[in-house]
């Protein structure tokens, strides 16, 4: 067993905790980053699979992110755009194919009035929303208590409306089903990206990716720490009090005055806490849990939509595959296509077998492109579901009711324990950029706690 003694513990080396890290080296701190896996990154994943490059966790840079498009530069990586030349594609409730531009789904009128108007109502609710406190809201216990189903089937009787406006933050963001989480939640999800219809807008949410894989972020931050970060060491321990703490791995027992617990909550049950933490903290942990999404990468030797006029992005409520967008890499002659199974379909499509899963699979993207898309050279499932280190994809949300009660709790420090993760964050929520600022957060607490 090895002893080292550094001012800060950081356990996890995703962009949260390496962003704390770096953070605190500026201000004249030392420090430990401890991860669990054999390498860096987390939900930041830039793999070669089958020689394609793919991003099998979080890939897109939104313009409203400036935590991390300043991190980005900062590095001197490169974006570049989605590809969105031609008509998008919606599935409509019968099954049949339409092609749209713009960013309303091709519905009858009246259908397309009830989404304007709800969606107006939603900018209007979500702009009264603090993303770093929407508990604060006059009305936050209200919301927290009604579904997100059951909320939009008050504003309408229209099912093919209800569906394309809950999907926006439910299939698509959330990933649990929408009779799962709270108004309150969903209206967080939305002021986390500055209003629902940013969140709807695809040009808007999935607008860039970084040249290289976004991987490269956290790559780079653990670069800078050299060897200060630690592979292959789970935390199993963390004692802690007014003495500082002490985190043992397998390997390495590290004592220092601060810990930052930079990965998803729903793994702090992973390590033991000697004396354990607060009722409070034991509570608020047992309501958020991770939501689930399939994502799917299939790659064709060329992009073929694009030559049928088609962006690419498609989408549909009743299809097993509720968006899909074109993928294609940098500088790349293939294309790649990237779709998405969410919540309930996900669960049920790991009852099946890897073959019949992937026709399910590719027969829907077959919906959306034509009888090409069955055929691609490459196909590839991210299951972060089965990842022991994160255990769901995108990230972790309140259960009903539990925003509203814990969510003030959330990010407050326990004696020397931080809490810095991208399932934490207001603005950036469930992002890398919220991750960058909650990382950014747990070190000024440390600096300014440091100097006390
Ligand atoms: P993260 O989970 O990345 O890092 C935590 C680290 O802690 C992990 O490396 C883990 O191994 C480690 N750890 C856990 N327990 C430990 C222990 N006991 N001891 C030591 N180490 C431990 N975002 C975005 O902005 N744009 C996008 O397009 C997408 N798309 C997307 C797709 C998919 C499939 C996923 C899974 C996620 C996304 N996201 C995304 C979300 C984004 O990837 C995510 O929010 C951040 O990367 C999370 O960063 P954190 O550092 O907060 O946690």
């Amino acid at each position: 067993m090895v002893e080292i003694t550094r001012d800060v513990v950081i356990v996890g080396a995703g962009a949260a905790g390496l962003t704390a890290a770096n953070e605190l080296r500026k201000a004249g701190l030392s420090v430990a980053v401890l991860e669990a896996r054999d390498r860096v990154g987390g939900r930041l994943w830039t793999d070669v699979i089958d020689g394609a490059m793919l991003e099998i966790g979080g890939q897109w840079v939104s313009p409203d992110q400036d935590a991390l498009i300043e991190t980005v530069a900062e590095l001197g990586l490169e974006t570049f755009s989605r590809y969105r030349e031609g008509d998008s594609v919606y599935v409509g409730p019968d099954g049949a194919v339409h092609r749209f531009t713009g960013e309303m789904f091709p519905v009858a009128p009246e259908t397309e009035r009830v989404i304007a108007e709800v969606t107006s109502l939603l900018d209007q609710m979500v702009s009264e929303i603090d993303p770093d406190r929407p508990w604060e809201h006059p009305k936050a216990a209200e919301w927290d208590a009604i579904t997100w189903d059951a909320w939009l089937r008050e504003q309408t009787d229209d099912d093919e409306a209800v569906r394309n406006l809950a999907f926006a933050t439910g299939s698509a963001m959330l990933t649990k089903p929408t009779h799962a989480f709270s108004l309150l939640q969903s209206l967080l999800m939305a002021a986390s990206a500055g209003s629902y219809s940013n969140l709807v807008d695809a040009d808007f949410i999935l607008d860039k990716r970084v040249v290289g894989g976004l991987q490269q972020v956290p790559l780079l931050l653990a670069e800078r720490l050299g060897d200060d970060v630690h592979l292959n060491q789970p935390v199993r321990t963390l004692e802690w009090g007014d003495g500082g703490v002490t985190v043992t791995t397998d390997d390495l027992t590290v004592r220092g005055r601060f810990a930052i617990l930079a990965h998803a909550p729903v793994l702090y049950n992973r390590i033991s806490f000697v004396p354990a933490l607060p009722r409070r903290q034991h509570q608020l942990h047992q309501h958020l849990s991770m939501g689930f999404v399939i994502k799917v990468h299939a790659v064709y030797e060329t992009p073929f939509w694009r030559e049928k006029g088609l962006s690419g992005t498609a989408f549909s409520p009743y299809e097993l595959s509720h968006e899909a967008y074109d993928n294609s890499n940098h500088g790349d002659e293939r294309g790649t296509l990237v779709g998405f199974v969410s919540d309930q379909n996900a669960d049920d499509l790991f009852t099946l077998s890897a073959e019949e899963r992937k026709e399910r699979i590719l027969e829907s993207l077959s919906h959306y492109y034509g009888e090409e898309a069955k055929n691609p050279v490459v196909y590839y499932e991210s299951d972060w579901g089965s990842e022991e280190w994160t255990r769901g994809a995108y990230a972790a949300s309140f259960d009903m009711g539990g925003l509203h009660r814990y969510g003030p709790d959330l990010r407050e420090a326990v004696g020397p324990i931080h809490f810095a993760c991208s399932d934490m964050a207001g603005a950036g929520y469930q992002h890398v950029d919220g991750a960058i600022r909650m990382g950014r957060l747990a070190a000024s607490s440390i600096v300014e706690a440091s100097r006390a």
